[in-house]
């Protein structure tokens, strides 16, 4: 069994490298358990609901803790509902929370995970040494296959001696807190993997984590002031371990370091920092091609609907608007409008399904498609898994109108606000309404923008292009 452990996730910069690097170390490694330590994920400062789930989406099965577990509010209601969130067990007794807990792993073995805090230079709390053995007694009843210990400690020799002391009865030993990963990495004498601080994911252009400025200058002025510091922003390193565990008992075969990206990580063999940079590219090209490929469809479409010409085409000129806006090229536009007048281009449909969301709400799901079924099924799927319901055509739409809308600018406007109301009166307008938005790029900027709205058929027949004289802005 294969387990993957992360030091201390910092802050921004923590979790970021993590969500970016963590898929690529379960792409190489393929660990059937993970493990992190969260105690700083929060700006620094403990941890919260919110990011307990976000880091359990990016494939940790178990969150560890430490000194900072209680700095953020609602934290001791919430891990109480959460298993998978641990607090150091020697922690004063009584407090919330799971100090070591049972978890099974993706090849269905049995491992026990135990977070403890070390008492040398440390907020003080019950005897790490007396409480492991505590520890050790509830977890040999239920035979896990391997034990893993996040010593969560200051003082070097504190963390050695305690490796030692379970060397050979336990699978791993790994020390966090100091943020600073030791090159230490080695399997003791009786069988137990062991690094003294595992090193935290998170920017390394720091103190420990947090911006060197503020940190320098309280050593250099001798400055004792109570300051929170903030922790810095940069780009991160992820630092961790991976841990072979045997088949035939808890020890361990193999532990190797793990340092990717940001100012420490290593050069290793398959993980230079190009090839970092070119995993991050791919996941950016593929998102990208996918946003393409969705523009393209949606121009044919448009142009095969309406007019391929987009004066007269409301629907493929916001097509080409999304485009231009995506740098989708020139060429492609061109092409993908040519491709609606080609007889042997792949058809595509567009389907409207109705349906129920939670609570009875009405909803409407409009999809553009090459396979009806799939696209029936999928959309199924969807409102299932959200404890809602497909229905039947007709079920919902009476409570819907279809609407569409033009949008000008009001400084454009060369005629009164009024004359313009007219105007659109005229025209068939079912409603107008100004509106004060933020304008799109610009920080505090806002206008005044008139959208004229119409039931979706009449705008589709409406000549709205120099109805007074200004274009359109949308
Ligand atoms: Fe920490
Ligand atoms: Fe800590």
């Amino acid at each position: 069994m294969r387990i993957v452990f992360l030091g201390d996730i910092v802050g921004r910069s923590g979790r970021q490298v993590v969500k970016d690097y963590l898929p690529e170390v379960i792409e190489k490694y393929k660990p059937d358990f993970i493990i992190a330590n969260g105690e700083n994920a929060a700006g620094g400062f403990g941890i919260t609901e919110e990011i307990c789930k976000d880091l359990y989406s990016y494939g940790i099965d178990v969150i560890t803790t430490g000194n900072h577990v209680w700095d953020q509010k609602g934290i001791t209601e919430y891990i109480d509902k959460d298993p998978n969130l641990l607090k150091p067990y020697n922690f004063a007794e009584g407090s919330p929370g799971l100090g070591f807990n049972i978890y099974e792993t993706k090849n269905k073995s049995k491992i026990a995970v135990i977070n403890i805090m070390g008492n040398l230079f440390m907020r003080s709390c019950d005897n790490a040494f007396f409480k492991i053995e505590e520890v050790l007694g509830h977890i040999d009843k239920q035979k896990p296959n391997s034990i893993f210990l996040d010593f969560h400690a200051e003082a070097t020799s504190e963390k050695m001696a305690m490796g030692h002391h379970l060397d050979g009865r336990v699978t791993a030993v790994i020390g966090t807190h100091t943020h600073v990963p030791t090159s230490d990495t080695m399997i003791l004498e009786n069988g137990t993997a062991y690094q003294t601080d595992a090193g935290m994911c998170g920017d390394y252009n720091s103190v420990i984590g947090t911006e060197k400025e503020g940190f320098v200058g309280k050593f250099a002025t001798q400055d004792n002031k109570k300051v929170r510091l903030k922790p810095a922003m940069g780009e991160g390193t992820l630092c961790g371990v991976v841990i072979d565990t045997n088949t035939e008992n808890i020890l361990a075969n193999r532990i190797e370091q793990i340092k990717l990206g940001g100012q420490i990580g290593l050069w290793m063999a398959g993980h230079s920092k190009f090839k970092n940079i070119m995993y991050r590219k791919g996941a950016q090209d593929k998102k990208r091609a996918s946003l393409f490929s969705k523009i393209s469809k949606e121009i044919t479409v448009a142009a095969k609907l309406g007019a391929p010409d987009p004066e007269q085409n409301a629907r493929l000129r916001s097509a080409i608007q999304l485009a231009k806006a995506n740098s989708f090229p020139k060429d492609n536009i061109e092409r993908a409008i040519k491709k609606s007048s080609e007889k042997d281009h792949i058809n595509y449909d567009q389907m409207r399904y109705e349906g129920f969301g939670p609570g009875g709400t009405s909803i409407i799901v409009e999809a553009l498609t090459d396979n009806k079924n799939r696209t029936a099924s999928n959309v199924r799927t969807a409102f299932q898994k959200f404890g809602g319901s497909l229905g039947e055509t007709g079920s919902v739409s009476h409570a819907f109108s279809h609407y569409g809308y033009v949008r000008y600018d009001k400084e454009s406007l060369e005629v009164s606000e009024e004359e313009f109301f007219n105007k659109a009166i005229d025209s068939g307008a079912d409603d107008c309404l100004l509106m004060k938005i933020f304008l799109r790029g610009y920080v505090n900027q806002m206008s005044y923008q008139i959208f004229i709205i119409f039931f979706k058929k009449k705008l589709e027949s409406q000549m709205l292009r120099g109805f007074n004289g200004s274009q359109p802005v949308k």
